[in-house]
């Protein structure tokens, strides 16, 4: 049976008196929850979650993390110090990141390897944009996508990756893809992983939908046979919402 997965993608918000609250509540709500739980902060209050965390099922993970190592990166994060504070799980390639911070598929590569290399778990992000959806070719920019990041690993690898098609136009917007859009591609990605890897990598991935899920949108998404849980932005920064999300799998 495949996981499913509820996580939770903060981005630039919740400071630390805001994350104290938003987790003490997310705790006291979480009795038993049938998905994973997780929770991305921003880099600063990692290991605030994580400490707040450790006696809880919810998991942290990093919104993103540097393609190298170490070295003269200012302002940057490596994978290394993310384990550091105990996070092992990291998002990489979400769109904003590919369009507001130009990560291109060359250095996307690169991240998922090395945070492989680390052992972490990987929730890869990617999803076509408005445009390639109007012209019908949301498909082929997806098939591109996760080829070019993902089609040289090492069919062995695939257990620490879960994936997130996030429909470009979907994300912040309030429109989201309908159940059956969701369910299609869900399933074009899950052959092409099957093609590639074969059916003990396709039939044990983690496929997540992430775009404007709602409380009153996630039970028929969720519902869909393809689609394993979701990655969650503006919902995920309210607990009542969010619980509501995690409960409707
Ligand atoms: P949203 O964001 O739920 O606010 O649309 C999803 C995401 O960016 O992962």
């Amino acid at each position: 049976m495949r996981t499913k997965i509820v996580a939770g993608n903060w981005k630039m918000n919740n400071d630390s008196l805001a994350t104290s609250a938003l987790l003490q509540e997310l705790k006291r709500m979480n009795q038993i929850s049938k998905a994973r739980m997780i929770v991305a902060p921003a880099y600063t209050q990692l290991a605030q979650a994580v400490n707040l965390l450790k006696d809880s099922s919810i998991e942290v993970a990093a919104q993103n993390m540097n393609a190298e190592v170490s070295g003269a990166f200012t302002g940057e994060v490596s994978a290394s110090m993310i384990k550091g504070v105990g996070v092992s799980i990291v998002i990489i390639g979400h769109s904003e990141r590919r369009s507001l911070y130009s990560e291109t598929d060359k250095v996307l590569t690169e991240k998922v390897a090395l945070a492989l290399h680390e052992n972490m778990e990987v929730i890869f992000c990617f999803g076509e944009e408005l445009s390639h959806r109007k012209s019908g070719q949301h498909f082929e920019v997806v098939s591109h996508q996760l080829k070019t990041a993902l089609f040289d690993l090492d069919a062995s690898l695939w257990k620490k990756i879960i994936l997130a098609y996030e429909p470009v136009w979907a994300i912040g917007t309030g429109e989201t893809a309908s159940p059956k859009q969701a369910q299609e591609i869900h399933a074009h990605i899950r052959s092409l992983i099957h093609q590639k890897f074969g059916e003990s990598v396709s039939s044990s991935l983690s496929i997540l939908y992430g775009g404007s899920v709602k409380p009153n949108n996630a039970k028929e998404i969720f519902s869909q046979p393809d689609v394993d849980g979701g990655l969650i932005g503006g919902a995920s920064l309210n607990a009542n919402e969010f619980m509501a999300i995690v409960n409707a799998i």
